[in-house]
C-alpha cells in the first residue's frame, strides 16, 4: 500500500530507542522528513544518522527533555524553521515509574503528570496551529494497554495515561474541521528497554529470573509472544498516512491480543 506521505515532515517524540525510533525509522523509509528528540543527545544522534543512511532522508535531531515546556517550544519551533511546516505528530515519552499507591509522593505524581499528560498538552499546542493552515494533520499518541486494562504494579500509568485519553477525544472534535486527524495506539507487551526493565523489576518481586518472568507473561497474550517495536509502527505508519482519512478520536491496541475487555 502507497501511504502517501512521501512528502510529509513527521515529529517523533522520545525516539532515540524503543518505539519512537521504530516509528521514525518505519516514516523515513515511507519517505517522509523526520525530526527527533530524547534527552541524551550522544544516543539520539546515532540513531540519526542510522535514519539518514539507512532511508535517504532528511533527519532533523535535537536533544529536548518533553518534562520542559520551553524545550519542546525550542524542538517544533527549530522543526519549523528547517522544514517550514509539520504534517505529522507522533507524541511520546519515557514510561511513567513502576509501583503501587504508597509507593509515590505528590512529587512523583507531578512529575509524571509533566512526562505524561503535559508533554502532549504541550506538543500539540505547538504544532496544531501550523496543521490547522495547511488544512492537513495527523497527530498519533502513544499510551499503553493500561487505559484499557489496568497492569499492576503501574499505577502512575493506569491513571494519568487516561487523561490523554480524555484530551484526546475532545481534541480530535476541535481539529477535525481543519482535516486533522487524533488517535491513540496502546502498545501491549512490546520488547524495548523499557519492557525489559519492568520484566526485570517483576521478577525481582516474585523472586523468579527474567526468563520465568518473560515466560508467565508470555503466556498471557494470546499471539504467543512479545511484540516487535516495527509492528506498532506499522499500526502508526497507516494512521498517518492518507488513507486513515476517515480515520479519528480512536483508541486502538497493538497487544497480540492481551486485553480481554470488547472495547
Ligand atoms: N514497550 C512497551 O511494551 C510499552 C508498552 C506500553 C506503553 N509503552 C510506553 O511507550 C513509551 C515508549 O516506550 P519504550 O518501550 O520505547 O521505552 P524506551 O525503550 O525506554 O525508550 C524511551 C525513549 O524515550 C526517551 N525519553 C525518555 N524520557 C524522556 C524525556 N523526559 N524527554 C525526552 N525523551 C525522553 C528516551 O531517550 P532519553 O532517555 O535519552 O531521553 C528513549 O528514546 C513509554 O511511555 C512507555 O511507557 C511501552
Amino acid at each position: 500500500m502507497n501511504l502517501g506521505i512521501s512528502d510529509k515532515v513527521a515529529v517523533i517524540a522520545a525516539a532515540s530507542r524503543g518505539l519512537g525510533r521504530a516509528v521514525a525509522l518505519r516514516l523515513a523509509h515511507e519517505g517522509a522528513k523526520i525530526a527527533i528528540c530524547a534527552r541524551d543527545n550522544a544516543e539520539l544522534q546515532k540513531t540519526a544518522q542510522e535514519i539518514r543512511q539507512t532511508a535517504k532522508t532528511d533527519v532533523l535531531a535535537l536533544a529536548a527533555d518533553l518534562t520542559q515546556a520551553h524545550e519542546i517550544k525550542n524542538f517544533i519551533a527549530q522543526t519549523i524553521a528547517h522544514f517550514k511546516k509539520i504534517d505529522i505528530l507522533v507524541t511520546n515519552a519515557g514510561g511513567p515509574l513502576p509501583g503501587k499507591f504508597f509507593d509515590f509522593d505528590d512529587t512523583a505524581w507531578e512529575s509524571t503528570f509533566q512526562l505524561t499528560f503535559l508533554s502532549v498538552v504541550r506538543l500539540c499546542r505547538e504544532v496544531i496551529p501550523q496543521m490547522q493552515q495547511q488544512e492537513w494533520g495527523r497527530i498519533i499518541h502513544i499510551a499503553s494497554t493500561s487505559v484499557k486494562q489496568p497492569i499492576d504494579n503501574l499505577i502512575l500509568s493506569n491513571a494519568l495515561r487516561l487523561a490523554v485519553i480524555g484530551l484526546a477525544k475532545s481534541l480530535a472534535h476541535e481539529i477535525a474541521p481543519y482535516g486533522i486527524t487524533m488517535n491513540t495506539v496502546c502498545p501491549g507487551m512490546i520488547r524495548t528497554q523499557r519492557l525489559e526493565q519492568l520484566l526485570q523489576v517483576g521478577a525481582q518481586m516474585q523472586q523468579i529470573s527474567f526468563d520465568e518472568a518473560l515466560q508467565q507473561r508470555t503466556a498471557q497474550i494470546p499471539l504467543g509472544r512479545l511484540g516487535r517495536p516495527e509492528e506498532l509502527a506499522d499500526l502508526i505508519a497507516f494512521l498517518a498516512s492518507e488513507n486513515a482519512r476517515y480515520i479519528t478520536g480512536t483508541v486502538i491496541q497493538a497487544d497480540g491480543g492481551l486485553v480481554k475487555g470488547v472495547f
